[in-house]
């Protein structure tokens, strides 16, 4: 494959931002929103909790009134467990939430119990019934507290994101401790502090909030997806091609290019600042020598993404070597294995970890997507392999990759969306 692309706005940074417009008063306006189907799950959970949206192309525009419905029901919550961060913010403005537990998904067992303990500490009264989630916040509003929000996995970027929403409206200071040092959490604290928050720490492991009366909206961009940059540059490796990603943020991705490096794929980088005008970029180049394999283990930030775990497996296929791949946050996100398998990937699963030996030659097959980081490996070994891999249950992918097949398109893939039947 050969070309540029440019990167599209964050999934996993836009669903906590926008879920913010509810603490704001007043407008907001959110630029470089990507077109997936989980935003507009979203947005319709913002519109049934009274807030005005307006879609266009790219630009949302928001506006939340104080009082108004509090509940995330099941049906939109076990579509899209990220609905879960409207928790905190309803229990902030309104006073009160009641959000329908996720349970676990195709990853695993995905707990909020962190979430609640978080919002605890502020003062709330959390009860769940019924599988509901039942929040209410003290007569006098939430207040500060200091609480440590991490488990034996690291600690959790959603329930970061909902206790740091909570606290930008209660009274008095709320410490994190072990909060997630994702660069999502980082963008969620630059909004809330433009619009008036007062947040220290963004970014690190230990968040100092003082709260303010009102927040609000205002301005901003949803920053580049640093996963979908990440899947681009994998494709882009095991195809052996020169794929260069635009308007992306290499500081972001610095444990897949010291990979990279060590593997001995070729890349570049540049635009950040040294040429005028230019946002920063990323090449992957062809390598002279087939990579080697490296064992990977995925951690928080700045460790390796478990949502590029998928798409590492699907590189290592083409390397020299065994590697063993461990998923620590989601010990049970493999379900891509048994059809990477059928396409003749020869992956072993022994517990969290995926041991593979390369290099192999892929066949194409049938094959059926899981969730959405399985459905990107699936198309990515499905470039390399030899004749036709069709991938089912593509719609997975939209929930979190805006127009990948047209992007691998542009780039030289050959790859063609047909209509699934089995799509909901
Ligand atoms: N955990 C708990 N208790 C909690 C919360 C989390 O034990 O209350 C555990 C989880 O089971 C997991 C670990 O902590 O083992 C990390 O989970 P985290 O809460 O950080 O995940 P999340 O915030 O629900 C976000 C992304 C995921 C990504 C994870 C980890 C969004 C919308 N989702 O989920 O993205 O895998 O962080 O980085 O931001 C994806 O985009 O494909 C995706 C699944």
């Amino acid at each position: 494959m050969q070309g540029a692309v440019t990167a599209s706005g964050s999934k996993n940074a836009a669903l906590p931002m926008l879920a913010a417009s509810l603490l704001f008063e007043g407008p907001a306006v959110y630029r470089r929103v990507p077109d997936l189907a989980d935003l507009r799950t979203l947005f319709r959970l913002l519109q049934d909790l009274g807030a005005e949206v307006q879609v266009q192309g790219d630009r949302v525009q928001t506006e939340v009134p104080s009082h108004g419905p509090t509940e995330a029901p099941y049906e939109v919550v076990r579509k899209m467990r990220a609905s879960v961060a409207v928790l905190g913010p309803l229990l902030a403005r309104r006073g009160r939430a009641r959000v329908s537990l996720p349970g676990g998904c195709v990853l695993g067992d995905r707990p909020i119990d962190l979430h609640l303990k978080g919002l605890h500490a502020l003062g709330a009264d959390l009860q769940v019934r019924h599988g509901i989630v039942e929040a209410q916040a003290p007569a006098g509003g939430l207040r500060g507290g200091t609480v440590y929000l991490a488990s034996s996995r690291g600690s959790t970027v959603l329930g970061t994101a909902n206790v740091m929403m909570a606290a930008s409206l209660a009274k008095g200071v709320t410490v994190i401790e072990a909060a997630a040092e994702e660069p999502e959490i980082e963008a969620l604290a630059a909004l809330l502090n433009r619009a008036g928050a007062c947040i220290h720490g963004a970014g690190s492991h230990r968040l100092e909030i003082e709260g303010v009366e009102a927040l609000h909206g205002g301005e901003c961009e949803i920053p580049p997806d640093r996963i979908e940059t990440g899947t681009l540059l994998l494709a882009g490796a095991l195809t052996r091609g020169r794929v260069r990603v635009n308007d992306c943020r290499p500081d972001e991705l610095t444990v897949l290019l010291d990979l990279f490096h060590r593997a001995g794929v070729p890349f570049a980088q540049g635009g950040d600042g040294g040429e005028a005008g230019l946002r920063p970029w990323l090449e992957v180049q062809p390598w002279p020598n087939p990579p080697r394999v490296l064992d990977v283990a995925t951690r928080p930030f700045p460790g390796f993404p478990t949502d590029l775990q998928a798409q590492w497996l699907a590189f290592c296929t083409a390397g020299e070597g065994l590697a063993l791949v461990t998923d620590t946050v989601y010990p049970d996100r493999f379900m891509h294995v048994p059809e990477l398998n059928r396409l003749g990937a020869g992956i072993r699963r022994e517990g969290n970890t995926a041991l593979v030996v390369g290099p192999v030659r892929l066949s194409g097959a049938p094959v059926l997507a899981s969730d959405l980081r399985a459905s990107a490996a699936l198309v990515l070994a499905g470039l390399v392999a030899s004749g036709q891999t069709i991938v089912r249950r593509v719609y997975h992918l939209d929930r979190g990759y805006e127009a990948l097949e047209e992007k691998l398109r542009q780039l030289g893939g050959r790859v063609v969306r047909e209509r699934d039947p089995e799509s909901p």
